[in-house]
């Protein structure tokens, strides 16, 4: 059967940090690579998802064009992930015409098949740049959490948001105050697959985490606006309006696909297996599988594995901050394979985990290299001094040397199924234990002593074997060390005594190299002293600096008459207990005592307060806010918090009063 797996694809308007990586690359490459190994008949396709309006600020405030804007990160992203040795059969752009041509083929058969209907609807318009505001054209206040927000999405609370839910909007491009236009909209019937997708959720390979997550929205599933009034992306047949570009990027996994084969619908028809980030699960576990149903000439993906986030060195990464390591300024100091491995040996691929500078250096020089790097060296290089580089014939086998024959086919099995099932993590330990092993083995049977047949033909085929199985975690040094042993690789031989008696190995050197003290602390300190000095925001171009600062777009707001106040039902309410989001790192989920009534809510304050500083704490709510689920858990009601420069603090009561008294 065919194999096509994919990634996420990057957004082309900034290069690529550690962070990107780890849940979606370097996963699908160890994949890849396994099935590769194993013969198995595979693409693996990317490209940059260049549409979309946070290209097209980032062109506006360059003087560029969008499309420069989208080469130019093309080019430095791939440039990036090849050198960390992701091995992509295609990495293209959505830009180009054939994926403009398939998104359109597309959209024509959801549409031939009743799934897409015209609405008029009101958008938000900016008459002093004369253009409608999709997306990041506007900021604005959360109307769920209270935290700024973009016109898409809040970051603090995590939801995705449409424009016109933003309170206070403000253009982004000229700061002033947008008002509402009608135009028309098409929208896709996301409502009409509730029944489909939970089929689909219990019987495709999904990963926990995104399943858990998916289960939840489908009770809620909502039609969902596809249109953009902008003039870059992908046109919408007999308009000139685009659509959004979370409608045309998946598509573009089929169109670079169809750009490298002609057989790309049976790579379509066969098994799909996509990775992607966390944060893209509703994308990817509901929007697309229903837009693959309505379009009807594939099946939905076979395969979605969710990767977690990285924090780095304890702290969230953030590109405004340039709390943050590019993958640039990585390799230009170590070696790819040193991040790939430590980043799957860290935890599974769907946990998030830490980086840090001590830890990466630390799993590096014990288990990579005082583990596995040194079995590697001291047999090769006991091969070279006592039997002249050849693999001498075995004598008589004795106990320990059948248990070691019997401990490779046994990890050779236990591994390819780790890796079948995408324990990435089980796998990796799993040979580092059959390495550790080996190291045992050699030591226990003291081959320096006399003899040494045995140990030096057994251990040489280990050493191959575990190259085999290292090659789609550690690709780089697995091709040098099989280079070394002067042999090739292939899964399925993996398992059994590959090199035979008089094999000459080739010319060796040690091929990894210890971290040292200095150079940790080298990095550490470059990122303290990055992110003290708050370089270019990179990645996402709502954070670039081109909205109007915060005091500007206050004195801007609107006046109010007292009977708009009035309409807001402000209270006293005493915080009885305090959780944090199952979902959102940023949340804390409450219980809060309203007088006589307790209330849930949902609030991002988990950045700013600890539990316990909370639990107690007498602030004022809006008691009259429609109830909102916050990623998936519903809060009733909102609280009160100045915000000023990333600081953040409560409105608190400064003298006893009963909970639930009214606040005017
Ligand atoms: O979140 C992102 O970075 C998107 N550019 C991912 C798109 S993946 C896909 F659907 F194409
Ligand atoms: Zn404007």
């Amino acid at each position: 059967m065919k194999v096509l797996v994919t990634s996420a694809l990057p957004y082309a308007n900034g290069p690529m940090h550690l962070g990107h990586v780890r849940s979606t690359y370097i996963p699908a490459d160890i994949y890849v690579r396994f099935l590769r190994s194993r013969n198995v008949d595979v693409k693996y396709v990317c490209g940059t998802d260049e549409h979309g309006t946070p290209i097209v600020i980032r062109a506006e405030e360059e003087g560029k064009t969008p499309l420069e804007i989208a080469n130019r990160y093309h080019d430095i992203i791939e440039k990036e992930l090849r050198d960390l040795g992701i091995s992509f059969d295609n990495f293209s752009q959505t830009s180009r015409d054939l994926h403009h041509d398939l998104t359109q083929h597309f959209y024509k058969r959801i549409q031939k098949n009743g799934y897409i209907y015209e609405k008029k609807v009101m958008q938000l318009f900016c008459q002093k740049c004369g253009r409608f505001l999709p997306d990041r054209y506007v900021v604005g206040i959360c109307s769920y959490c209270g935290a700024e927000a973009r016109g898409d999405h809040c970051e603090a609370c995590g939801r995705h948001l449409n424009a016109r839910e933003l309170r206070n909007p403000r253009c982004v491009v000229c700061g002033s105050v947008p008002v509402q236009k009608e135009t028309t909209h098409y929208f896709f019937k996301l409502s009409a697959f509730s029944k489909q997708l939970s089929t689909y959720l219990k019987t495709a390979e999904i990963s926990q985490n995104a399943k858990n997550y998916a289960s939840r929205w489908l009770s809620e599933l909502e039609d969902w606006d596809i249109t953009r009034d902008m003039q870059w992306g992908v046109g919408i047949p007999n308009t000139d309006k685009v659509f959004y570009v979370w409608f045309d990027a998946p598509i573009g996994y089929i169109s670079f696909t169809k750009e490298i084969t002609d057989d790309w619908r049976d790579y379509w028809s066969g098994r799909v297996v996509h990775f992607i980030g966390k944060d893209i699960i509703y994308h990817h576990v509901l929007f697309w599988p229903a837009m693959l149903i309505a379009e009807g000439e594939f099946p939905p993906p076979a395969v979605v594995q969710a990767g977690g986030f990285l924090t780095l060195e304890g702290e969230k990464m953030s590109t405004s901050r340039n709390h943050v390591v590019w993958i640039r300024d990585y390799l230009n100091h170590f070696p790819p394979d040193y991040l790939r491995f430590y980043l799957v040996s860290a935890a599974s691929i769907d946990q998030d985990i830490d980086f840090s500078w001590r830890s990466f250096a630390d799993k590096i020089n014990t288990e990579l290299i005082g583990n596995y790097g040194n079995f590697i060296n001291r047999v090769l290089t006991f091969c070279k001094n006592h039997f002249d580089g050849t693999l001498p014939a075995p004598t008589t086998f004795d106990s320990r040397d059948l248990a070691l024959i019997n401990k490779i086919g046994d990890a050779h099995s236990r591994v390819t199924k780790l890796m079948e099932k995408f324990d990435f993590l089980g796998a990796i330990r799993e040979l580092m234990r059959l390495s550790k092993f080996g190291n045992e083995y050699f030591q226990s049977k003291e081959p320096w002593k006399g003899g040494g047949e045995n140990v030096v033909y057994l251990s040489v085929n280990l050493a191959r074997s575990l190259a085999v199985l290292l090659e789609p975690f550690i690709p780089f040094s697995s091709k040098e060390i099989l280079k070394q042993i002067k042999t090739t690789g292939g899964w399925e031989t993996a398992g059994e005594l590959f090199l035979k008696p008089g094999h000459k190995i080739g010319n060796i050197h040690p091929v990894f190299r210890k971290i040292e003290e200095s150079e940790v602390e080298a990095e550490i300190k470059k990122l303290k002293e990055a992110s003290s000095s708050h370089r270019t925001p990179s990645r996402t171009g709502a954070s670039t600096p081109t909205a109007k600062t915060p005091s500007k777009i206050l004195q801007k707001k609107k006046m109010i008459g007292l009977d708009d106040f009035e309409k807001l039902d402000l209270r006293v309410a005493e915080i009885l207990s305090v959780e944090p989001h199952p979902n959102a790192d940023k949340l804390y989920v409450m219980e809060i005592d309203l007088g006589g009534e307790k209330r849930q809510i949902v609030a991002g304050l988990r950045k700013y307060y600890k539990p316990e500083e909370l639990r107690g704490k007498r602030i004022v709510v809006i008691a009259n806010l429609k109830p909102a689920k916050l990623r998936g858990v519903e809060s009733n009601g909102m609280l009160l918090a100045a915000e000023k420069d990333g600081k953040l603090a409560l409105l608190t009561i400064d003298k006893p009063i009963e909970n639930g008294a009214v606040v005017g």
